[in-house]
């Protein structure tokens, strides 16, 4: 394949950045966009260069041009519109929470599977040079094995964050989820796999959701941290 051609799932913030690095990528373009919101996806392909719209994805999926996929739509959307995609032959790039629930995620793999096609989750903090960097100073042992690891995170408390489907439990998935997906997923790669949680959680910044916004969690780990 000389060129992947990739298809946006989802043109809204996160969308439409994702699919403007991609262009910056020697031998990737965004070849078509899909939003039920047609305003969106008319605004998305104006920035990519005038790309077809779309507002259903299995539409979408039926370009031959289209090699791969971008997910970033709402949570919930995320695995059945990755395992459409991996149906249709397409490789996946899909925003991080995988999905809201375990068997949504073991869907997801299996379907890729099946296909013989990519999936990758978008956690970005892997690749902050940060993040890069402690992690190659944990893996080669330079700071010891880890005992402890202490992440805090107050953010995404206004604006985008008090409307539409970030207000939903069942879009969402929890805060979690939509939040802390980040760094659930850097302690697990700092320390591996969890054995034993505790949590309290309330709600005590946004009134607008339908979930609790504010979690205090601990983690286990079989490493022993
Ligand atoms: N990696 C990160 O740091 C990061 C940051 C922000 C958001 N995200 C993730 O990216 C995803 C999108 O977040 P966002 O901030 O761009 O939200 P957003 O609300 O700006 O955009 C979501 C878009 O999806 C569209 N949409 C709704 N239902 C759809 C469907 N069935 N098919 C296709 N499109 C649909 C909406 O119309 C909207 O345009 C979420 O999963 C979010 O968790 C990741």
């Amino acid at each position: 394949m000389s060129r992947v051609g990739f298809g946006l799932i989802g043109c809204g913030s996160m969308g439409v950045h994702l699919a403007t690095q991609a262009n910056q990528v020697e031998g990737a373009k965004v070849v078509a966009v899909c939003d039920p919101d047609q305003e969106r996806a008319s605004q998305a392909s104006s920035k990519l260069g005038g790309v077809p719209t779309f507002a259903n994805h299995n539409d979408m999926l039926s370009l031959s041009e289209v090699n791969a996929v971008i997910i970033a739509s709402p949570n919930s959307q995320h695995a059945p519109q990755a395992c459409d995609a991996a149906k249709a032959g397409k490789h996946i790039f899909c925003e991080k929470p995988m999905a809201p629930t375990l068997e949504e995620c073991d869907r997801m793999i299996q379907a890729a599977k099946e296909a013989g096609v990519k999936l990758m989750i978008a956690q970005v903090l892997r690749f902050f040079p940060v993040f890069q960097e402690t992690i190659r100073l944990v893996s080669s042992g330079v700071i010891g094995e880890p005992r402890a690891v202490r992440i805090a995170r107050t953010g995404g408390a206004k604006g985008i964050f008090e409307s539409g489907w970030r207000t939903k439990y069942a879009h969402t998935g929890g805060i979690l989820m939509e939040i802390n997906a980040h760094e659930l997923d850097f302690m697990r790669v700092l320390c591996g796999d969890v054995e034993l949680v505790n949590a309290v959680a309330d709600q005590i910044v946004h009134g607008v959701y339908d979930y609790h916004d504010t979690f205090f969690v601990e983690m286990r780990f079989r490493s022993g941290a």
